[in-house]
């Protein structure tokens, strides 16, 4: 039966790790996949998560199944990390956590839930949005729609998002990126977040705001505002969170969907589906990761460590977007780039064409998206240099 199976191309993301790895090219930079890196180019474990694993591995007392919903202490600290400690939404009991594997579990609860729970209604992505978000739509079986975000000239296209959002079927799921848009890094100001919300709620959508990069744009609550303004004023919300980019935990898998209803009954009732949703897809979520973001929350040593790291990773990226736009300057193309230090998260649209994505991975050893979607953390001090020099070389 397998001789009729066809060979596919591989994630055109995650294929760029194998890629890189195998590239000999001493000089190689790794512009790839959206995870986070210091100035050595490492991918470190936070001194919190360390922390938080030595108290796990002399405490933990057993490795039996958390549920379906995870682990309850898990949801109870990422909750107010997420809609805020003094949410009115929490104060009236109408949000519910169903822990995930990751922010990509967390989105196909919501894309089975909205399949079987909402027969018939579309979902709405921005143009361009994470990749991903196509395969998993589609593979629930839900009807794919895109509205504009980035025009022709690589800048926000909210005009064009707005008055799309204003034609979308009543009741339709519309995915809006909460910060640090991937793969753009253009996000909304607090007034567009606004009309965004008078839309929605003359549209009647549901969102679904895709939340996996909290504390990377401007700080974690600040971050947080269009989330928090969707579920403060909304009956109904769904909010997929990761904790892969700021717990540095990417490979434990943990995130979760977070359920917002008009009330504590319906709020109940959505929960129980969650509940099938999970079951039938992996049954129990992985607990490592969610026992590790639940001590370091728990504990105000911990959760103080963890803050200031992820406030160093963060102004460490800001910071290399200003020295990226300067390092080509003297190519005289820092105007051209000048939107990379105005972009918020881990990623630059940057403008760059396939073309030139081609050249700079095949002369260069420097290896980005097709796109042109750059992960700003790859960049260091000492490789910008040769970064601007290939870059000015292949867009001359
Ligand atoms: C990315 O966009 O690079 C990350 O979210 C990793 C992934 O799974 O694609």
């Amino acid at each position: 039966m397998f001789e009729q199976i066809e060979r596919v191309p591989g994630d055109a993301i995650l294929g760029l790790i194998e890629a890189f790895n195998k590239d000999p090219n001493p000089q190689k930079v790794d512009l790839g996949v959206g995870v986070y890196r210091d100035a050595q180019g490492v991918t470190p474990i936070m001194r919190a998560v360390k922390k938080a694993e030595a108290l796990l591995l002399k405490n933990e007392t057993t490795k039996s199944y958390i549920g379906s919903h995870g682990d309850p202490r898990y949801a109870k600290v990422v909750l107010p990390l997420v809609l805020g400690a003094e949410s009115p939404v929490l104060a009236a009991d109408r949000a519910s956590a169903t822990q995930s594997p990751g922010g990509t579990g967390a989105l196909r609860l919501a894309a089975d839930f909205v399949k079987t729970n909402l027969p018939g209604k579309g979902i709405w992505v921005s143009d361009p949005t994470w990749p991903n978000h196509l395969g998993i739509f589609q593979a629930a079986g839900i009807e794919l729609h895109k509205y504009p975000y980035v025009d022709a000239d690589n800048r926000l296209d909210f005009d064009g998002m707005l008055s799309a959002l204003k034609q979308i079927p009543h009741g339709d799921v519309v995915v809006l990126h909460a910060c640090c848009h991937n793969p753009s890094g253009f996000d909304l100001s607090r007034e567009q977040w606004q009309q965004v919300l008078e839309t929605v709620r003359e549209r009647d959508l549901l969102p679904l705001v895709d939340f996996a990069y909290q504390g990377f744009g401007d700080g974690l609550d600040e971050d947080a505002y269009g989330a928090r303004l969707m579920a403060e004023n909304l009956d109904e919300v769904l909010i997929t969170s990761s904790c892969s980019k700021n717990f540095g935990i990417y490979r434990e898998r943990t995130g979760c969907l977070i359920a917002i209803a008009k009330n504590h009954e319906q709020m109940q009732n959505v929960r129980s589906q969650l509940a099938i949703v999970a079951r039938e897809n992996y049954s129990n979520p992985p607990a490592h990761g969610g026992s590790i973001v639940y001590e370091i929350l728990e504990s105000a040593e911990l959760a103080a460590v963890w803050r200031d790291e992820l406030t160093e990773m963060r102004n460490r990226i800001n910071g290399l977007r200003r020295e990226f736009v300067d390092a080509l300057a003297p190519y005289g193309l820092d105007g051209q780039f000048a939107h990379v230090a105005e972009q918020r998260g881990m990623f630059s649209y940057t403008g760059l064409k396939p073309e030139h994505v081609d050249r700079l991975r095949d002369e260069y050893g420097i290896y980005l998206v097709r796109s042109g979607r750059a992960n700003v953390a790859g960049l260091a001090s000492e490789n910008l240099p040769y970064v601007a020099k290939a870059i000015a070389a292949v867009v001359k």
